[in-house]
């Protein structure tokens, strides 16, 4: 699949890396692709990068969404856009409203928003498969479930766009086990069902 990368930091380059290895055209979309700490990676102007893609990693701070919604929200139709963004400490976790209306064809994705980055590095913890939860429009499950899997993740399906307070809610437990409980951020959950 041709794959853009919104945001090239902890979660664009984890997620890129892999996806680039397991045969994915990865590319970058960044505001400053000469800026010297993307040497080496395959970077573009975001525009430019959204032009092919077929699924869109957003990966930049949560709260840049809405002005990229804004300014690039016509590229975004037909495609499919994962959402990993997070704005922890706002009220207001995600943007997939602004994203949606600036894009009312594009199929929309929230995943890889539930855990810190080193979790998708490693999906391992004690000897057991990390679960990735995420929610979003069916048509695109059979994509999203594929790309988890390419991160050595297991996908558990929580449900349509209905469904993504209930995946925010998880990421807010993530943050008050992580720091608030003070495990750290190599803390993940799994789902047991008979
Ligand atoms: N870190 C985690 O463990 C984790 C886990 C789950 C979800 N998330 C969420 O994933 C997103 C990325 O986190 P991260 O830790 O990877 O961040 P990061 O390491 O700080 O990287 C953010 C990237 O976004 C770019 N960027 C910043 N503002 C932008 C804008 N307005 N438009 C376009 N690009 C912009 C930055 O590049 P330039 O500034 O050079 O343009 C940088 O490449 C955040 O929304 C975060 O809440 C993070």
């Amino acid at each position: 699949m041709k794959i853009s990368i919104i945001g090239a930091g902890n979660i664009g380059k984890t997620l890129g890396g892999k996806w680039a290895q397991a045969g994915h055209q990865v590319i970058y979309g960044v505001r400053n692709p000469a800026d010297p700490k993307y040497a080496g990676l395959n970077a573009a102007p975001i525009a430019e990068s959204l032009a092919e893609a077929e699924v869109v990693l957003l990966s930049l701070p949560g709260a840049g969404v809405p002005e990229f919604a804004a300014q690039f929200g016509a590229h975004l139709n037909d495609k499919i856009i994962i959402d990993a963004t997070n704005n922890p400490r706002s009220p207001q976790m995600n943007y997939l409203e602004a994203l949606q209306a600036a894009a009312p064809q594009a199929v929309l994705v929230r995943a890889f928003s539930t855990l810190g980055w080193e979790n998708f590095a490693n999906p391992q913890l004690g000897g057991q498969q990390i679960d990735l939860f995420y929610a979003g429009d069916q048509a695109a499950r059979p994509v999203a479930e594929q790309l988890i899997r390419e991160v050595d993740l297991r996908p558990v399906y929580l449900g349509g766009l209905d469904a993504v307070p209930a995946l925010d809610g998880l990421t807010r437990a993530w943050f008050a086990l992580a720091f608030g409980q003070g495990k750290g951020r190599r803390v993940a959950f799994k789902l047991l069902e008979e």
